[in-house]
């Protein structure tokens, strides 16, 4: 009870809670790298998140507690750009790493990682989703203000360059040169706001269409990372749960295409090739990184997802309509 006793306390001190309100705390599954509860006052139900120093997660790995108020800055600044795609904070206490936010009530809002386990691929969905981060991209690229709102270089080489690709690179030194400079290059590229955990574990699926939380790796870097990320994560779902592999790669195509339709700060043909490179070696970085995706555990999984990943950071893809059909390709024969 201790953490949420504290959560209470900067609530009251934040002048979000009524003295003597005695608000109910719900922890909400996942919360990996945070304390995620609904809260429940007298004057309605909230999502509460605080950042945790150390995740977790098998691998000792710690994280600076700032992360909490970039994710803050990034649902401020998506919003104004999307609209009700991405939760409203209502409060925030920076100094204690707690934000208040909407809540979603699961009944209505599912996590969309379930909805594609059970094979419900809803192409809409996948639209939306695709539109929706090219929205953010092309609404804040090249805008130095935004840009100067997140000094979270450091962050982004700690929560997402080194523990995949660097890691990876470890566990694959053939490969290390290529997946570094693959680092490296995104390391070094700053053209819009990237959210950087685009995961189906990240998107509620309403009424309304899909929501996105957890922007807890916000940073002004590479967008074809979040393009990348999401790929990676949708094609990795073949493995996991075959029978539904062609709706999954065309959900892959439908999001990737709404993107482009947004695309407006570079050409068509950089993004893609930095996209499809990326997509390899994170490919490879969820099977020998430091974040294992939880649901490869067989020997053969891990052992097709390495050799697929291998071929596309050995001579990687210049789109990503190339790559899908590269995997698909490798897929098939396996
Ligand atoms: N505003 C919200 N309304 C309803 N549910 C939410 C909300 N925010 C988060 N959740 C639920 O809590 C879960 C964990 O939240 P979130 O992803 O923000 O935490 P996290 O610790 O950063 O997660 P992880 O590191 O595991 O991805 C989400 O997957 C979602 O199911
Ligand atoms: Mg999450």
């Amino acid at each position: 009870m201790l953490r949420e006793a504290d959560i209470v306390e900067t609530l009251r001190a934040g002048g979000f809670l009524r003295p003597g309100d005695d608000p109910k705390f719900e922890r909400l599954a996942g919360g990996v790298s945070s304390d995620v509860f609904r809260l429940e006052t007298s004057q309605g139900v909230y999502c509460v998140k605080r950042a945790l120093a150390k995740l977790r997660v098998a691998a000792d790995w710690r994280a600076p507690v700032e992360r909490s108020h970039y994710e803050v800055e990034w649902l401020r600044t998506a919003r104004s750009l999307v609209g009700d795609q991405v939760p409203r904070v209502l409060f925030e206490d920076a100094q204690r790493s707690v934000f208040v936010m909407e809540f979603y009530d699961p009944r209505t809002h599912g996590v969309w990682k379930q909805d594609l386990a059970d094979g419900r691929v809803d192409i809409d969905v996948a639209r939306q989703v695709g539109a929706l981060i090219g929205k953010v991209h092309a609404g804040t690229a090249g805008d130095l203000q935004v840009a100067e709102r997140f000094p979270t270089h450091d962050l982004f080489e700690d929560l997402r360059l080194s523990p995949y690709l660097r890691q990876a690179a470890r566990a694959h030194p053939d490969l290390a040169p290529r997946l570094l400079a693959l680092a490296d290059r995104t390391a070094t590229t700053a053209l819009a706001l990237v959210h950087g955990d685009v995961s189906p574990k990240n998107i509620l699926c309403g009424p309304d269409g899909p929501v996105l939380l957890d922007a807890e790796c916000a940073w002004y870097g590479d967008p074809a990372f979040d393009l990348a990320f999401c790929a990676t994560h949708l094609l990795l779902k073949t493995i996991w749960r075959p029978a539904h592999a062609p709706a999954y790669i065309a959900a892959a195509a439908v999001l990737h295409e709404a993107y482009l339709a947004q695309l407006n700060w570079e050409p068509a043909a950089q993004l893609e090739a930095r996209a499809a490179a990326l997509t390899g070696g994170l490919l490879l970085a969820r099977v020998d990184g430091k974040s294992p995706v939880e649901y490869l555990v067989a020997d053969d999984e891990r052992a097709f997802v390495r050799g697929a990943a291998r071929r596309l950071i050995e001579s990687p893809a210049s789109t990503m309509a190339d790559l899908r059909m590269r995997w698909r390709e490798l897929y098939e024969a396996r």
